[in-house]
This record gives C-alpha cells, structure tokens and sequence, in this order.
C-alpha cells in the first residue's frame, strides 16, 4: 500500500501552532495520518504500507510514529514530489528499487482520507482477483452545473452519469507503472492514478465507494473527520457505484 501524504495542504487552513500537513493534524487523539495507516496495517491481507512524505515533515512523522517498533509492515518513509502524480511515480519507483520480491498488487491510498472502512479494502481487494485497475466511486447526489463566465450558469449536467472518486485504487502493478511511465514521458497530468491507466485506453473497474471514506480538505473537514470517527459503523454502506 502506497499512502501518498507530500501535499501541503494549501487548502486547508492551518491552526496555530499546528502541523504543517493536514495529514499531520490531530484526529481523535492522535495525527490523522496514523489513522490512515492503521487502516491497512490492521488487515492481515496487506503486507507492507509506505508513506511517501514530504522532507520538511520528517521530523513531526518520526514523532507521529514515535512507536514505529509496533508497526511492523511500516517500510521506511519515501520522498515524494511535486504533485501527488510525482508522489506516487516516486513511490513505484522505490518499490522498483527495493530488493526482494515485488508485490503483484499495489493499492493507493491518499493520507488524507483516514476514514476508510475496512470493507472498502476488501471490496477494492477482490475486485482486483478479476480486475486489473479498480476504483471506488460514489454517485452525486446534488444537481451539478457547470460555471459560466461572470456567475452566469454553463448548464446542467446529467448526474446519474457521473461519479465521485475515492481512494483507495488498485491495481496489478506492472500496470500502473507502465501508466505512470507513460504520464512521465508524456507530460500528462491527472488527479488520481486511474486517470493514468484511462489515459492508456485500459477499462478501470469501479466499486462501490462509501460515505465516511471523506478526504479531509479544508479545514472544516477535520470536525467532521473526528464525529466519523466517534461513530465507526456511520458511512460505510456501500454507495453503488
Ligand atoms: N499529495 C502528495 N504529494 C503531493 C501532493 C499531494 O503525496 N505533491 C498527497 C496529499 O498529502 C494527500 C493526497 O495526496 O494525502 C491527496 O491530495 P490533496 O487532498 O490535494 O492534499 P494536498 O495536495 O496536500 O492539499 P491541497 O491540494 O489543498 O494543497
Ligand atoms: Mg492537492
């Protein structure tokens, strides 16, 4: 599981004297981003977690997991880049560069979403037995226009086509580091990782996302990160995809 968390979080408004990554910030007690991890660590069908981080957040992730003794499928932290693109590119590369045997699945898991269930894991997880790349989505519920110029309106979309898309994605490996080498050479740039593997004319496979799996984004997300939290069993019907 490759956990990308090099952002900065420009979004998100920064409390005073907080961390500077919102993956930092704390939820529940501890930093979100112990949360996200634990997700994965929990579950005896993941084999390693990687946290690709930025180098200015060493020193507050080494006290984040001041215990990282009793994280025992925690691999050493990797430098991410620019984008979350690059953040992902340079985490494949490292696995690439590990010694040892190479995972035939990957998952990619934003460090900002500390909420999944681990029934979404599972969904992603076996839907990869038949699927090569897979993606949990979410259908929208508000009416969705599109922005004209000078607050005018660009219309309305059809929202049964559309979807929210969530993390974490799946895949065969090879395949997504064949779509990220692809996006490098290309200069291509997407948000998520299965804009990559479309990109290439591959089908994605979407899976049904779910409502407490929120990415926590502006500030404001965070108190309601922390009442999910509170409420473990909240959000976690699966919303067909
Ligand atoms: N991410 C990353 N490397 C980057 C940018 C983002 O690993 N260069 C990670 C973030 O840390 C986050 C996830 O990708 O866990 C999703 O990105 P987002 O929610 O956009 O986080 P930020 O980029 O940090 O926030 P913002 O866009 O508001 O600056
Ligand atoms: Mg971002």
């Amino acid at each position: 599981v490759l956990i990308p968390a090099a952002g900065s979080g420009s979004r998100f408004l920064k409390p005073e004297g907080g961390p500077r990554n919102k993956v930092l910030a704390p939820l529940a007690g501890e930093p979100a981003l112990r949360h996200t991890v634990r997700a994965f660590h929990a579950l005896p069908t993941v084999a390693t977690v990687r946290i690709i981080a930025h180098p200015e957040d060493r020193a507050a992730l080494d006290e984040a997991f001041a215990d990282r003794s009793a994280w025992t499928k925690l691999g050493p932290w990797i430098v991410g880049g620019a984008e979350r693109q690059d953040s992902v590119r340079l985490g494949l590369e490292a696995l690439e560069a590990d010694g040892g045997e190479k995972p035939d699945w990957v998952l990619v898991h934003d460090g900002a979403r500390p909420l999944c269930s681990p029934a979404l894991i599972h969904r992603v997880l076996t839907a990869l037995q038949s699927h090569s790349a897979v993606v949990p989505v979410v259908p929208v519920f508000d009416t969705v226009r599109k922005a004209g110029p000078q607050a005018t309106s660009g219309g309305v979309m059809d929202r049964t086509q559309l979807r929210l898309t969530q993390t974490p994605q799946g895949f065969h490996t090879p395949i997504l580091v064949q779509a990220h080498r692809r996006a490098q050479a290309d200069g291509a740039q997407a948000t998520d990782d299965g804009h990559l593997i479309e990109r290439m004319g591959l089908a994605l496979h979407l899976v049904a996302g779910e409502r407490r799996n929120i990415k926590v984004t502006i500030a404001g997300d965070l108190a309601l990160a922390e009442w999910i939290a509170a409420h473990p069993e909240w959000g976690t019907e699966a919303l067909l995809p």
